[in-house]
């Protein structure tokens, strides 16, 4: 991967993912707010999400798709060597949920941290996985995205309790075989400018719980919706661009489009402006939402079960999310 002094070439050598079994239909949520399945499936292309049940946390989804990877890698939670977890919803402040996953899955040999990146959470702890392996410092890095969104949205405000869910995605990172296949380049930027858009007001330093900050519903989810949504189709085409550019590529070259799923006309509209077809776009927000940092791996998961993900695949993987936080992946794919 570019970006820092490589020594050699990494890739994904494994997926796993998971969801709650519970699901939320768009007729569950009618029932709850002034909504309709007509203007949810319009307007974001979601039909049903997964929320978990009272008492799960986002390591215990972390956990079960982080034990997939390591299995499917053929490895065993001790060889890893780092945790790198993009996440917004911890299970608490502190400990870091890469501390609990540690703890729950046995990893005793890896260190770890929590990236806080809201939805570009997955690509920037690829990114960071990614290159702890490259430098050599690790043989396999775990790189999980994963959240509880149902534990900070209020199902109160169908201006987002339509848009989210719960899930969990992880890969093993281990280094290429062949320097051609694998993590090839990355492109992130964060613009602070964008916090008041997207971002839960309470609960930290600026304003901790009260009973007020409770009444005020402040320990939600807050969202311009309309001004993400421009940001988000601007940017994710301008970091696209950028490390198709630089790789001497083009959109015809991208075998797969594998976008963060917020919004159906989002991804659609960034894949039109990049003059990429429609055809090579993965779209599975209709059954499980924005599921904020485990979008990415849910989607690669998907797009591989329906034999769409093929070993040499040239994949861009893109994301927006809060803070603004902005990011685009491109590897071949070699798991
Ligand atoms: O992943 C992190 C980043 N987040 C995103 O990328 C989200 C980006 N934003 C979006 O996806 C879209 O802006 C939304 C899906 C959130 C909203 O879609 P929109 O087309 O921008 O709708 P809007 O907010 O402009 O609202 C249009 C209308 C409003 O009614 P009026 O003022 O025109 O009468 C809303 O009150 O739709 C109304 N509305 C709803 N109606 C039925 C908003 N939410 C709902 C709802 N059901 N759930």
């Amino acid at each position: 991967m570019r970006g820092g002094a490589p020594l050699r070439g990494t890739r994904i050598a494994a997926l796993g993912t998971y969801v709650p079994p519970r699901v939320l239909t768009n007729a569950d949520l009618e029932k709850m707010v002034d909504t309709s399945n007509e203007w949810i499936l319009q307007r974001t292309g979601i039909h049903e999400r997964h929320i978990v049940d009272d008492g799960v946390a986002t390591s215990d989804l972390a956990k079960e798709a982080a034990l997939r990877a390591i299995d499917e890698a053929g490895l065993t939670p001790d060889d890893m060597g780092v945790i790198v977890v993009g996440t917004t919803t911890p299970d608490m402040f502190f400990p870091s949920t890469a501390c609990l996953v540690q703890n729950k899955i046995g990893a005793s040999n890896a260190w770890g941290f929590d990236v806080g990146a809201a939805c570009s959470g997955f690509a920037y702890a690829l990114t960071v996985g990614s290159q702890l392996v490259a430098t050599g410092a690790h043989e396999h890095a775990l790189v999980i995205g994963a959240d509880v969104m149902s534990s900070i949205i209020d199902y109160e405000d169908r201006a987002t309790c339509v848009l989210f869910g719960d899930g969990a995605g992880a890969v093993v990172v281990s280094p290429a075989a062949e320097p051609e296949l694998g993590l090839l380049d990355f492109v992130h930027e964060i613009d602070g400018s964008g916090g008041p858009a997207l971002n839960m007001p309470a609960g930290g330093s600026r304003n901790p719980a009260t009973h007020e900050t409770v009444d005020k519903r402040m320990h939600f989810v807050h969202q311009d919706g309309a001004a993400v949504f421009k940001f988000a189709v601007r940017k994710m085409e301008d970091v696209c661009r950028r490390v198709l550019e630089r790789n001497g590529l083009e959109a015809g070259d991208v075998d797969l489009f594998v976008a963060h799923q917020a919004n159906r006309r989002i991804i659609l509209s960034t894949a039109d402006r990049l003059g990429l077809d429609r055809s090579r776009v993965v779209l599975n927000i209709d059954r499980f939402g924005n599921t904020t940092a485990a979008t990415i791996p849910l989607a690669l998961q998907d797009a591989r079960a329906d034999g769409r993900l093929k070993e040499g695949d040239r994949v861009l993987l893109a994301a927006v999310g809060a803070g603004f936080t902005v990011g685009a992946v491109l590897l071949r794919w070699a798991c």
